[in-house]
């Protein structure tokens, strides 16, 4: 029996509504948003399935929770898979679901059908991926690269002044059996299965996306510095409106982001205007900037312009720019993407290359071992949405090319 077949679609599925219960919100997505107790209880949940069928959980210092099926080398680096349960807070049931549960339901059905790797199988559930609270995003996978420092991530706030460092304990006492795991330990490969978040599989009426890269991306906080002041009877020459500066800012940027190809993404995704009261003229505003493009050098050329617009319209206020998050484009690796193909051919699926227009924890894995992404379709391309919708049977065929995959690696 090949692994494909013994791939459970009903099971795969039922994860999905079982562990969407965690944080469910009214309009039927989930609010699950890492260091949060309902994300420390979606763990309880993969670690309570998990243990059921054998497999053994390891943790590491940022919460990265891993857990694994034996192979007959039990010193041979593992073959991962993975993604995240942390969600956006008004996120859907699939976004980093998705990549966990097909990396549980690969392990499932390698125990199902009896069938051996030389190496270990496992899959990953990354620390806040999606860093809607605490910036940067794929923080758990930054720092077991190295590509982000531990006491640094540790520090960060979100913006009440919540801390990493104090909500990491109630997050590792999820796993309390959990062994302890290095930071960097290696993997052989590892191969990232996730919806596609955007619209071209379905509307192609295709089954697996093989993804050959992901684009770039920077984030920005920016906060400018006004005075408060009475709105009713100061003056406009005697103003210093912060939101005035930053609207003006904002503003500017808009016109430079114009892209008749539509290639380019530009998206302020918070703007906080304080203290927020219709008659007083805002004496601070805070916003971000998402700018994303698969261009690397378009994409530094841009992102090195937000500083002298920020200068140019904020009216002589005092503003400060902080780059919370580059990201570079990469490519994957091309013999995991050439095996992803492969197998997606064997079974018969309809296919296509594409890069990815979202982060992933896949970034820095494949920084430091051969890597790959396989995606599924969604429902009209939504995603970071309560509706984001996906059907069985899509779930299923991306988790039968992922077990396919992982197989074949693990026995090289
Ligand atoms: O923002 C992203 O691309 C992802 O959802 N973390
Ligand atoms: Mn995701
Ligand atoms: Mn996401």
């Amino acid at each position: 029996m090949t692994i494909a077949k013994a791939v459970n679609e009903q099971r795969l599925w039922q994860r999905h509504m079982d562990l969407a219960q965690i944080g469910a919100t009214a309009k039927g997505g989930v609010n699950r948003e890492a260091f949060t107790p309902e994300e420390a209880e979606a763990r309880k949940l993969l670690a309570s399935w998990s243990e059921a069928r054998g497999f053994t959980c390891a943790v590491d210092e940022i919460g990265n929770l891993f857990f694994r099926r034996a192979g007959s080398d039990a010193d041979a680096a593992p073959v991962v898979t993975g993604s995240h349960i942390d969600s956006q807070p008004t996120g859907g049931k699939f976004d980093g679901a998705y990549g966990v549960l097909a990396g549980l339901e690969v392990l499932e059905a390698a125990e199902d059908s009896g069938i051996t790797t030389k190496r270990p199988i496992e899959f990953v559930a990354w620390t806040n991926e999606e860093g809607g609270r605490f910036q940067p995003a794929t923080m758990g996978s930054g720092v077991y690269t190295g590509a982000m420092d531990l006491e640094e991530m540790l520090s960060v706030k979100d913006r009440s002044g919540a801390v990493v460092r104090d909500l990491l304990p109630a997050t590792l006492a999820a796993t309390p059996n959990a062994d302890k795991r290095p930071l960097g330990t290696k993997f052989a490969a590892y191969i990232e299965a996730h919806i596609e978040q955007g619209p071209i599989l379905e509307m192609e009426d295709r089954t697996i996306g093989v993804v050959t890269g992901i684009q770039g991306t920077r984030w920005f906080a920016i906060e400018v510095e006004g005075a408060e002041a009475h709105a009713g009877t100061t003056p406009f020459s005697a103003r210093r409106d912060a939101f005035r500066a930053a609207h003006a800012m904002i503003a500017e940027m808009y016109e430079l982001t114009v892209d008749d190809k539509d290639i380019l993404r530009f998206t302020v995704g918070c703007f906080e205007v304080s203290p927020g009261s219709p008659n007083t003229v805002p004496g601070h505003v805070y916003f971000t900037l998402d700018i994303r493009h698969p261009d690397g050098a378009f994409l530094t050329e841009l992102g090195d312009k937000v500083e002298e617009v920020c200068k140019r319209n904020a009216g002589g206020l005092p503003f400060k720019v902080r780059e919370t998050y580059n990201v570079p484009p990469i490519q994957f690796d091309a013999d995991v993407v050439g095996r992803i193909r492969d197998c997606t051919k064997a079974l018969n699926l309809s296919h296509r290359d594409m890069i990815s227009g979202a982060l992933h924890d896949a970034k820095y894995m494949n920084d430091v071992c051969p890597a790959g992404m396989i995606f599924v379709p969604c429902e009209k391309g939504i995603s970071h949405n309560e509706i984001e919708a996906a059907n069985p049977a899509d779930l299923a065929a991306g988790a039968r090319v992922l077990a396919e995959a992982m197989i074949a690696l693990a026995n090289q």
